[in-house]
């Protein structure tokens, strides 16, 4: 039964706590139905689709993809794509930048900070509210990565947006988001991540109010678990762990607008009726939500500061073994007990590129300046490490066991130097104090 409603349907929200339901696993096959009888049986393309549905394939990799990594997913919709596909109009794209955009800023090469961006008093909901704070790469060959922020004060409502040049991976920092995908709808607070596949239509509304995080738009191989090697079947981020949404539609027959980026140019057309109208799926490329906090660490116990790869939640392979087109790495709550170390990360100088934000709490190398929200830049061999009171103190405390609490930093790390944006060099966004940080770091050197 199809109920003619502004609403999602009712299948997705649970009557309880009016939260989405999930399915859980990472590039499972999911079969969702949110009204009984719209999934086909056996068949992917039968002659008449139930309920009066039209039967569309969103297919993620080439059709010949090795089985392993193959992502397709079947739609059983109201109406097909093509309905929403025609009568695109080149628009401004906003703050959004694509790479390769190598030549917007003359900023010299240095460690860079920024501190939280401002949520805006003016209308601005996600995708509007969308800032890119740096890109690496190039879209146009899939390989790299942007950096963005969102700001947002308000919710798409009749505004949709799909996404042709990546996949985007969403870090929400302040206030819940609730996505309404074509496959259903994910709700993500602080400390949660969401990934939505690249060709998916969707928008954002905020049921709390004003709302922050960061994007990482990745336009190379898709994100997925890294190997655990040595560590073996358990630890780390977990399949199960991995949440996608129960199918979801919304039956609304009222004018919007379908906004689509490619090849970095954004584009709308208008549409009557919301293109999310999926009533039915089943397929393995679907939008998951993950929350952080679920992440198992492994880490030393016993002497040194291992690499932060341990932390890697998810990676997109390059085509050069072991080296990211980027990596999805966290800083969560855990135990510190290393003896006879220095525990804070090492002074390093790191051939990828680094960008980190601030979702919660304290981040142990930088205690003052790095605040949640805020973000940092550490590109392609730009030398950096703890402030010089932090590495004072971290070489004279006494080593006992040490629990980091509250705590939720991150880093999308890249093979591929970032470029910051013309909107991310202002002066007056930057902080420009931070390489003082390291101004107390004296000589030491006696060899007396
Ligand atoms: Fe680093």
């Amino acid at each position: 039964m199809t109920v003619h409603t502004n609403a999602f349907s009712e299948a997705v929200l649970s009557p309880r706590d009016g939260s989405p339901a999930y399915m859980t696993g990472f590039e499972n096959s999911f079969a969702t139905e949110a009204v009984a009888g719209a999934l086909p049986v056996m068949r992917n393309s039968p002659q008449k689709a139930p309920l009066g549905l039209y039967a569309e394939q969103l297919s993620g990799t080439a059709f010949t993809a090795p089985r392993h990594s193959n992502k397709r997913t079947w739609f059983y919709r109201v109406r097909p794509s093509v309905l929403h596909g025609r009568g695109f109009r080149e628009v401004h794209a906003g703050l959004i930048r694509t790479a390769p955009c190598r030549d917007e800023s003359r900023l010299p090469i240095a460690q860079l900070r920024w501190p939280p961006i401002v949520i805006p008093d003016e209308p601005c909901d996600f995708l509007s509210g969308l800032r890119t704070i740096a890109t690496g790469g190039d879209a146009h060959l899939q390989l790299g990565m942007a950096a963005h922020v969102y700001v947002a004060n308000r919710s798409m409502a009749d505004r949709y947006f799909y996404n042709v040049d990546g996949e985007l991976l969403l870090v929400p920092q302040h206030n819940l988001i609730r996505v309404f995908t074509e496959c259903g709808v994910i709700d993500a607070g602080p400390g949660e991540i969401v990934i939505i596949p690249k060709g998916m239509k969707f928008k954002v509304d905020l049921p709390n109010g004003p709302a922050r995080g960061y994007v990482c738009e990745n336009y190379g191989s898709y994100l997925t678990l890294p190997e655990r090697g040595p560590i073996g079947a358990n630890c780390l981020a977990n399949p199960r762990d991995f949440l996608a949404p129960v199918a979801g539609y919304e039956d609304k027959e009222t004018p919007c607008e379908l906004y689509v980026k490619s090849l970095g140019r954004l584009y709308v057309t208008d549409l009557p009726q919301s293109p999310l109208d999926v009533v039915a799926w089943h397929g393995n490329f679907a939008p998951v939500k993950y929350d952080l906090r679920r992440f198992s660490p492994v880490g030393s116990v016993l002497f040194d500061h291992p690499d932060p790869s341990i932390y890697t939640v998810l990676t997109s392979a390059s085509d050069m073994a072991g080296t990211a087109n980027v990596d999805f790495v966290i800083f969560p709550e855990r135990w510190v007990v290393m003896e006879s170390s220095f525990r804070p990360p090492w002074y390093h100088m790191n051939v990828m590129s680094e960008f980190m934000g601030l979702i919660y709490g304290v981040y142990d190398a930088k205690p003052g300046g790095f605040v949640p929200g805020g973000m940092s830049l550490h590109n392609a061999l730009i030398a950096h490490g703890p402030d010089a009171e932090v590495f004072e103190k971290a070489s004279r405390k006494d080593l006992v066991p040490e629990r980091l609490s509250g705590t939720m930093a991150f880093m999308f790390e890249t093979r591929y130097p970032l470029s910051a944006t013309a909107y991310a060099s202002q002066l007056e966004l930057l902080d420009g104090a931070y390489p003082d940080c390291w101004d107390g770091l004296a000589r030491k050197f006696d060899r007396s």
